[in-house]
């Protein structure tokens, strides 16, 4: 084993996926009862049973022993906002009056440095308490946002994409920008963070309402000419939206027409919701490489409707799907909850979802969809190393509930069910405990 930094182990049970379970059932799910993962230089370098793996450890290397918990690679969420955490959980009667009422306001405070990195801060620090390792943010209009956010991602060492907000109409002028300025600024952030340490960046319109025709044809040659960068918006959320789409591009056949006709749909492209999407748009995104974030918590505290998640993963068009916690649209950051909101939002569509179809969602199924799964989303030698260790009896109802636990699928069902932060026992990120909810990590 070659390193140049301190080994650290991690010795429970651990999780991993050769393959995706809703396509390939349970032979695509890894299961160590008692494994062993061994960190060094950030990544993964072995990943087996403790009685092999332990029995070739070096002698100076520290093992932190969590048997009885359960490690999965850290969450991905796919879909968030950074700036809308001081109004999460604020009502609204549906998506447009909360953008106007609550997020609007909050997000033209983050013009500000002091409160762009205090708000930074604390998102990334709440994320990691969730065990979410990864995520594709928003920030507000703001160049500054968007640096704040990116200089605390990279002191924690965190594998993250975010991008500026771009809107040139329909929002208050304090969030406004133009597709000059938008344009310019976006160049300037790709140049100093694109692919600096575990950082990417996304062009980001924030959705079809807020930007004229102009904005998306320049947000749209932007994405051709940097490729590798990722394009991040919002589609078909709200019955209101769709409404308002139809109204102001009324020569497109479509919401993803739109998107489409400048350019914004290829590979990497990532779109939050497709709640309302025809068939002929699902088709598009399979042809395009675009991918979906199903954000459920956010849909239904917004009232804003329940994906079809069985129509967008058919078989003969998949459409790749994340899973978002859309905070502060969705009310909570554990991607834990977000997975029961969606088993949920399936069960009202007639689907009953497999836990490990949902724990693979939020980890690899993730990576996989933001074209990340060579580097994050699962627990393999060689990928980075992230990990979330849960606790399957964190807590006095999961201890209670545990008595009739059956096989692992019910431990995972009842630890998404009953979870959240308190059963996450420890985050790990680049291969050292950095968050857990009791706060030991025995460094
Ligand atoms: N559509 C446009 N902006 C937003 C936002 O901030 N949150 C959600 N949920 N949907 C949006
Ligand atoms: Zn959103």
């Amino acid at each position: 084993m070659k390193q140049s930094t301190p080994i650290r182990a991690l010795r429970c049970s651990l999780l991993a996926f050769a393959n995706d379970p809703y396509r390939n059932g349970g032979d695509a799910v890894r299961f160590l009862p008692d494994g062993v993962a061994v960190c060094a230089d950030g990544k993964l370098q072995l990943v087996g049973d403790a009685r092999d793996v332990l029995r070739d450890l070096p002698s100076g290397a520290k093992v932190l022993d969590r048997r009885g918990c359960i490690a999965l690679s850290g969450f991905i969420d796919a879909h968030v906002h950074y700036p809308q955490t001081e109004v999460i959980a604020s009502r609204a009667v549906d998506l447009l009056r909360w953008l106007e009422e609550h997020t609007f306001p909050a997000e033209i405070r983050y013009s500000d440095p002091m409160h762009a990195a205090a708000g930074a801060a604390f998102f990334l620090d709440e994320m990691l308490r969730a065990g979410t390792t990864s995520a594709l943010v928003f920030c507000a209009t703001s160049a500054t946002s968007v640096e704040a956010l990116f200089t605390a991602a990279e002191k924690r060492g965190l594998r993250l994409v975010a991008g500026k907000t771009w809107m040139d109409r329909n929002a208050p002028s304090a969030l406004l920008d133009d597709p000059d300025t938008a344009e310019a600024d976006s160049r300037e952030l790709i140049r100093k963070w694109h692919g600096r340490k575990r950082l990417g960046y996304a062009i980001t319109p924030r959705f079809a309402i807020t930007s004229t025709r102009e904005q998306l044809a320049r947000a749209g040659r932007l994405a051709a000419e940097f490729p590798d960068t990722w394009v991040h918006s919002h589609i078909s959320e709200s019955k209101g939206e769709l409404r308002e789409v139809a109204r102001l591009f009324p020569d497109d056949a479509d919401y993803t027409a739109v998107y489409d006709r400048h350019g914004l749909l290829r590979q990497r492209a990532v779109f939050a919701h497709g709640i309302h999407l025809s068939e002929s748009e699902f088709a598009r995104f399979h042809h395009t490489g675009a991918c979906l974030v199903h954000c459920p918590g956010a849909n239904l505290f917004l009232g804003s409707g329940l994906m079809d998640l069985r129509a967008a993963r058919q078989a003969d068009r998949p459409v790749p799907v994340a899973l978002g916690s859309d905070v502060g649209g969705g009310t909570r950051l554990s991607m834990l909850c977000n997975m029961a909101e969606a088993f949920k939002v399936a069960q009202l569509r007639g689907e009953t979802l497999d836990p490990f179809d949902l724990f693979h969602m939020a980890t690899r199924g993730g990576a996989m969809a933001l074209g990340l799964a060579h580097r994050v989303g699962n627990l393999a030698p060689g990928m980075e190393a992230d990990m979330v260790v849960l606790d399957p009896a964190a807590t006095g109802m999961l201890q209670h509930r545990a008595v009739l636990a059956g096989d692992l699928g019910d431990t995972l069902f009842a630890l998404m069910m009953l979870g959240d932060e308190r059963a996450v026992r420890e985050t790990w990120v680049a291969g050292k405990p950095v968050a857990g909810f009791d706060g030991e990590n025995d460094e």
